[in-house]
This record gives C-alpha cells, structure tokens and sequence, in this order.
C-alpha cells in the first residue's frame, strides 16, 4: 500500500528549496528546453512502461520536474496573468488532489461545495449583489438572489456566462439553435474567449460587432446608441454586451456607470468580464472603477489572477440566480434526480460535470490573507505598475503604452516591432527575467503582469536596464 507521509516526504524538500530559490533568485525564471529532449530527460517513456515511481526515484523525478519549470515565485516572473500563488493557497491542490471530491453533487463532496457556495456568496456580496440563502427556504419572497458557479478558468466562465445570456434573449436556442439575428456587442480588446464563445454559441465570430474604443482601448460610451441603432437597421438583435473589466492587453477598465446605464435602458444583458480586474472590488480606492455593477446581468472573476490562489478558480456571478439555472438542461439520471439532501449540485449550473474542488483555492489563499490583506496586496500591485510606468516614461529611449489602471504594463524601446521580439527572445534565453508581449494600436509592446508580492520597483528597474542593453546588442 502506497503511503502519503511517504510521497509527501518524497516531494516536500525539492518543492521547498524549488520555492526558496525561486523567490532568492537563484535559479532561471524561465529554463526552455526543446520538447524531445525534455521528454527524455524526464524519463518519461520508462516510468510509463516499467511503473515504479515512488520514494527515492520520486524525489529524483520531482527535481528534475521543477529544473525544468517556470519559477513563478521569482520577483523577476512578470509575465503573464497567473499569480505566485499563497502558499497556503496551494495546500489546496493537494487536499484536493488527495481527497478527490468530485464538484458535481453534493454527496461527492459535501466540504468543497459548501466552500464554493461560501465563495461565490462572498463574491456576490462584493460585486453587491443579493448572495444566495443557505437555506432555500430563507429566500426573500419576489427578490430573485445571485447565484454563481466557479469553473476551470475565465474562459469556460465567459461562455457560461454567454450561454445564460443567450438562453435568456432566445429561450428556444437551447433545443432549435440560435437564431441567425443574434449579435453580441464587445470592444476589440475583448479576450479572445469571447469570439471563441460566440462561435461555440451558433452566433459566430461575424455576430460579434466591434464597439467604438478610445487611444486606450476602452469603450466610448456616448458611441453606444450609434452602434445599437446601426445593428438594428441591419435587422441584428443584439442580446449581450461584454465590458472589459480589465483589458487583457493593458488592463484598461471600460466605463462601467455609462455602459450599464446604456445597456439597461437598451434592455442588453450587460457580462462584465472581471477575469483580471475585478480584484479591485475588494480595495476601497479601486472600487469606484466598477460604478454600475449593480446593474449589469452577469461578471466574471478569475480567483487565480489577483487574488493569489492557484490555477484555475473562476467565479461566474450572475445577478438574478434564475438565469443561471436556465443555462443548461441535462438527463443525467445518474446524477440529478429527486433525493433527499441538505445541500446543492453545483452540476446544474456547469458544463463541466466532474469538476475540482475549485473553492479552496481561492478560500486557502483569502483565509491565509484576510479580505482586507488582499485588498491592500490588489492596492499594491496596482501602485507598483503606476510606479513602472512613470520610471519607463522617464526613461529614454522607452515609452508606455497607457498610464496603467491595473497591474498589466506594456511599453517599448526604441525600435520597430521585430526588435521587442527579439529583445524578448534574449531576455527569455537568459533566463533571468521573464515578460510578455502584445499589440496594442496596430504596434508590438513589451509587457510585464505584476502578481507576485515579492516584485520590487528595484526588479523591473534591473529588467528596463536590461532591455536596453539587450536592444542596444540587437541594433548592432
Ligand atoms: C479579460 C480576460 N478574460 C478572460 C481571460 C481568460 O481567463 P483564463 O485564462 O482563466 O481562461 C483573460 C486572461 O487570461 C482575461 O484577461
């Protein structure tokens, strides 16, 4: 019989110095191996053939695993839009992964679908919406409550989301598929799982309409009714419209008090994607930002982005529960049918059927933190970006993007587009900072994601010097 002590023993030191000389520096941020190699290296074949992966050959296995992985605890990880998690918040992955309680139904796992009940209450209550009674029966006669669900990410939020939306301006789409009509409203910047929604959802890429966005990308709002009236003269119904809350790109939020006041009055379903951004409902000098929310229909909220919990744990929030529950339809006997029981199935409101037991990742990482912690860590990074961008305006030679609203910071030196690739691929060869890049207004950026707690302004200081020099070497 395999034993835990004995695994964990097995893992537990290499993980612990993995953490240790990640956050000292004292190993690459980004190490790229070409993929035969590192399929070979790991050993991968044999295990598979032979088994016998345990105790000693474990803990060998394990190094060479994090040698060969991204050490997002590294002040000098500034990449992309998944946090350094809390190392508590991480403890959730393996009381998941040991216990194994499915999300589904209840009964598979009564301790991680009361977290997420908790969680997506919790959240419903920052957006300010009504949160969900524990007991049903404690429900507040005529005054529809919030619900939510938390999926494997922002995309599979967003389409949910989208799904509800649908099903809510054409209830028959469900069984008969959408009618051709359809249009979905949303700013360029939208993520792309957007698109990718519109197309799952029969409306098609073509039924998204691009909205009016000002130097920074965001919507203009006065541009709306224009919009809404020239879908309408070309016979189109548009049922939702996406607010960006942040922009992938720059983090840039959309006017959220004129867009929803405008969607009210249009009578569109108004989904807020809150993937990256909404960690600014939990800090009292960002919130301001999501003026308005109240009255949108539906938001999404990425745990895993600012709030430090590790991937995935997306919340999809919707205002009025029932909207929610009219999203899928399913014969599942085996699952769903009438049984006594003293909670909910979460599987009724998710295409996923089994599911991880997603709460715990954002409730480890906010119970080791404390809300107001989390937002003064939300307050920080934000700072921090703010920080960034009057250094590299001042820099010479460099210039920002937009003066940022959230922790994303894009910039470039001086050079055309191919030079930030290339400046990138050498800084990425090195090994000792790690960035991303994207295009904002037809040009290519460099691009830095501030979600670790440990990144200084001394740190993007050593990475904007090193830029320099890497782009100096490439110029001659
Ligand atoms: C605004 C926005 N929406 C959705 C997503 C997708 O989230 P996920 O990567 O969790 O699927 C992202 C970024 O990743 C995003 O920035």
């Amino acid at each position: 019989m395999d034993s835990l002590m004995r695994s964990l023993d097995a893992v537990v030191g290499p993980l612990d110095r993995f953490v240790a000389e990640s956050r000292a520096q004292a190993r690459p941020v980004i190490r790229q191996e070409p993929l035969g190699a590192l399929i070979d290296e790991l050993g991968l074949e044999r295990w598979v053939r032979e088994g016998g992966l345990g105790g000693e050959a474990l803990t060998a296995f394990t190094e060479r695993y994090l040698h060969h992985s991204t050490a997002l605890h590294s002040p000098t990880y500034m990449a992309h839009q998944v946090s350094a998690p809390n190392l508590v918040g991480s403890m959730a992955g393996l009381l998941d992964g040991v216990t194994n309680n499915a999300m589904s139904i209840y009964e598979m796992g009564p301790a991680s679908s009361a977290i997420e009940f908790f969680m997506v209450n919790w959240m419903l209550e920052k957006v300010g919406w009504t949160p969900a009674p524990a007991n049903p029966g404690m429900a507040v006669e005529g005054e529809p409550c919030g619900g939510g669900v938390l999926t494997h990410g922002g995309s599979l939020a967003n389409l949910t989301a989208l799904i509800a939306a649908r099903n809510h301006a054409a209830p028959e789409a469900w069984d008969e598929g959408a009618p051709a009509d359809l249009a979905l409203m949303a700013p360029a910047g939208a993520h792309y799982s957007v698109s990718r929604a519109a197309g799952i959802l029969g409306i098609g890429r073509k039924g998204v309409s691009e909205l009016e966005v000002d130097v920074r990308g965001a919507i203009v709002a006065d541009r709306l009714p224009a919009a809404l009236a020239r879908l309408r003269d070309a016979g189109k119904r548009p049922f939702a419209l996406v607010a960006n809350m942040c922009s992938t790109a720059v983090g840039i939020y959309d006017p959220l008090a004129e867009v929803a006041a405008f969607c009210r009055e249009a009578g569109i379903w108004l989904h807020v994607d809150g993937a990256h951004g909404a960690g600014a409902l939990l800090s009292p000098r960002r919130r301001s930002l999501f003026e308005g929310v109240q009255l949108a229909d539906s938001l999404v909220w990425d745990a895993h982005k600012m709030m430090q919990a590790p991937i995935l744990c997306a919340a999809v929030l919707v205002r009025d529960h029932r909207t929610l529950d009219r999203a899928f339809q399913q014969e599942a006997s085996y699952l769903f049918h009438d049984k006594d029981q003293p909670g909910v199935d979460f599987g009724r409101r998710s295409f996923e059927c089994t599911k991880a037991g997603l709460g715990l990742r954002a409730f480890m990482a906010l119970g080791a933190l404390g809300e107001e912690a989390m937002g003064d860590y939300v307050d920080r990074q934000c700072d921090l970006a703010l920080a960034a961008h009057d250094l590299i305006s001042a820099t010479a030679g460099f210039e920002c993007a937009v003066r940022p609203e959230s922790c994303i910071l894009c910039f470039r030196v001086e050079g055309d587009d191919a030079l930030q690739i290339s400046v990138r691929n050498a800084i990425l060869a090195d090994g000792r900072f790690y960035l991303s890049s994207a295009m904002v207004n037809g040009r290519r950026w460099l691009r830095i994601v501030l979600l670790n707690p440990a990144i200084e302004i001394a740190h993007i200081q050593a990475l904007v010097a090193e830029v320099g020099r890497k782009a100096e070497c490439l110029r001659m």
